[in-house]
């Protein structure tokens, strides 16, 4: 059985990488190519032009990612 990682990066995208195969869709099941054998980046800003991956465009716009904010909620209740 393949281990699959799926990582939230700080202020950054989701990397996901596996021993496997990584199999990506969009909302229709329509393949995404992607690179086999390589971790993959998904962007969580919405600001890469190259959607869904992420082109580094997070650290251009600022962007801060919320799991701090979440994890600190969560704690609260
Ligand atoms: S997370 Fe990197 S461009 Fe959006």
């Amino acid at each position: 059985m393949a281990d699959t990682r799926v990582r939230i990066m700080k202020d950054g995208p989701i990397k996901v990488e596996t021993d496997g195969t990584l199999k990506i869709t969009d909302h229709d099941g329509t393949v995404v190519p992607h690179r086999e054998g390589r971790a993959v980046f998904l962007c969580r800003c919405g600001g890469s032009k190259t959607k869904p991956f992420c082109d580094g465009t997070h650290s251009k716009i600022g962007f801060a990612g919320a799991e701090a904010a979440v994890t600190a909620a969560d704690s609260s209740e």
